[in-house]
């Protein structure tokens, strides 16, 4: 693998919010694999930032500490350790006072023309003010950049604030928007899928596709963020962002180029095209679902009302869709999008559903002839498969199998899929935005998000309930009318 891997330039990486969550499970992680890979030139530094007071010795045992929980036991070399915990430094500052503002500007001093990127991995009403506040400290160069994590406000009004108040300080250009989705290795396979091969594409509309699934499915529960899911749920937490973004990628024009202007202006078209849901409709395309206490992989879980403070809330932790994409090429085809806390099993999965043969020529002892299906896994064993019609092998006549023409990556690259944020921070330093959302991307998703929360708002229906361990309230299979949810653990 590692011919394959290109050294970025010497650049300070600035982690507000260093000593937090995201940082010691995913952003380290992440960096430590590029420094193992050697993609990572030695001028490089990883400096932590937070309130907290620590030495850069502290902040490294920490970060050991870290690693060892969330790196694989063999790809912990002690060597290639030191080595990267040798980049890291730890700047105490708060956000809100004048503290260690002084003591940030002097250790960047040292990089001054370097690339420098200020990840802000902190509550988002800190985006704001942190933006404002390197402005004044002059700490924004032309090298500049600056990382900002969903969510990005809780609806329109409030992402165009947060928007506005970074876009203060730092070009659109300079702001990268994370959507982890978009840097996982099967969602970059399906604009590879879609546009490297020449199979598809003549298919790939409402004369040949019946419809489109998107699951993103969590055995996990709310894990201690109780207090921002139960202000946010499902439909913010994961549909306004992450499946927007798979749906965008699915049902997008092919681009002119790779760039990253051209594939935002074709996902934007697509936001911009879905065919809004409000209060005339959402009681028929919407279904909204919380958990109650059930069973999970043989162990028992809570209800989401035990897990939560105050245990009363309606905030949704599944959501079912039926969406509509009103232009040309999608009309008609409904896209059911689904997404809960709590479900039977982990899985996130594309299923592209093919219309029926227009006549079958096999008598009925041949057995049915299933639509043909493309599944593209995104996690886990990420892969795609195409299910086929094919003659059972063998004598006695002519029987039809469905089976599946199956591409497990793992098995046909032999290599360790890396985590989205290696490839997406590394793409920060690079200068390449095509993986992140543009300003008006995240806005176009709220709009067509608010008026299905005022809607739920306003029917004042409590969420359904479903047992733990399931797929979701029962109503989230009726959606689909006469079709069915793809099996997600065949
Ligand atoms: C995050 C959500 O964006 O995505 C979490 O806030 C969710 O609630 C997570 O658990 C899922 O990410 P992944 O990569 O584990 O599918």
């Amino acid at each position: 693998m590692s011919s394959r891997i290109i050294a970025v330039e010497p650049f300070d990486l600035i982690v507000f919010g260093g000593a937090g969550d995201l940082a010691y499970r995913k952003l380290l992680p992440a960096l430590y694999h590029r420094h193992r890979d050697e993609q990572i030139p030695n001028e490089a530094r990883i400096i932590g930032v937070s309130r907290r007071g620590m030495s850069d010795d502290e902040y490294r045992e920490a970060t050991a500490k870290a690693l060892r929980e969330h790196v694989a036991a063999n790809e912990l070399e002690e060597p290639v350790l030191k080595g990267f915990l040798d980049r890291l430094h730890f700047v105490s500052v708060d956000a809100k006072s004048e503290a260690g503002w002084n003591d940030l500007a002097a250790i960047l001093e040292d990089g001054k023309d370097r690339i420098r990127a200020f990840y802000l991995a902190v509550d988002p009403t800190l985006f704001g003010t942190i933006s404002a506040r390197l402005g004044e400290e002059l700490l924004v160069t032309p090298k500049t950049r600056v990382i900002i994590e969903k969510p990005i406000g809780h609806d329109l009004e409030s992402a165009r604030e947060v928007n506005d108040a970074v876009g203060q300080v730092f070009e659109e250009s300079q702001i990268y928007r994370i959507d982890h989705y978009l840097g996982k290795e099967t969602v970059q396979n399906l604009m590879a899928l879609r546009f490297a091969n020449a199979l598809f594409e003549p298919l790939w509309n409402a004369d040949h596709i019946d419809h489109v699934q998107i699951t993103v499915a969590e055995t996990l529960g709310v894990e201690g963020r109780g207090a921002y899911y139960d202000n946010s749920g499902a439909l913010r937490d994961i549909v306004q962002n992450h499946i927007v973004q798979l749906l965008c990628l699915v049902a997008m024009e092919p681009p002119a180029h790779m760039d990253a202007d051209s594939v935002r202006d074709e996902k934007l078209k697509v936001i911009r095209a879905l065919v809004p849901i409000d209060e005339k409709n959402a009681g028929s395309v919407t279904v909204r679902g919380q958990y109650r206490a059930g069973n999970i992989g043989g162990a028992s879980v809570p209800s989401y009302l035990s897990e939560i403070e105050g245990g009363q809330s309606a905030t949704e932790t599944f959501v079912g869709i039926k969406a509509e994409i009103g232009n040309w090429r999608w009309a008609g085809v409904p896209f059911y999008l689904r997404t809960g806390k709590r479900l039977a099993a982990r899985v996130s999965e594309i299923v592209i559903a093919f219309k029926r043969i227009p006549h079958s020529i096999f008598d009925q002892g041949a057995g049915d002839v299933h639509p043909n299906q493309l599944v593209i896994r995104l996690q886990p064993d990420e892969g795609v498969k195409l299910w086929l019609m094919i003659k059972d092998p063998g004598p006695g006549g002519m029987r039809l199998v469905y089976v599946p023409l199956d591409m497990s990556f793992a098995q046909a690259f032999k290599v360790r899929s890396p985590d989205a944020y290696e490839r997406l921070i590394l793409d920060v330093i690079r200068g390449n935005q095509t993986l992140f959302m543009r300003r008006d991307e995240v806005e176009a998703a709220w709009k067509w998000i608010d008026p299905i929360l005022e809607a739920w708002g306003s029917a004042s229906e409590p969420p359904k309930p479903y047992s733990a361990g399931t797929w979701g309230p029962s109503a989230s299979f009726s959606l689909l009318g006469d079709r069915t949810w793809h099996d997600l653990v065949e």
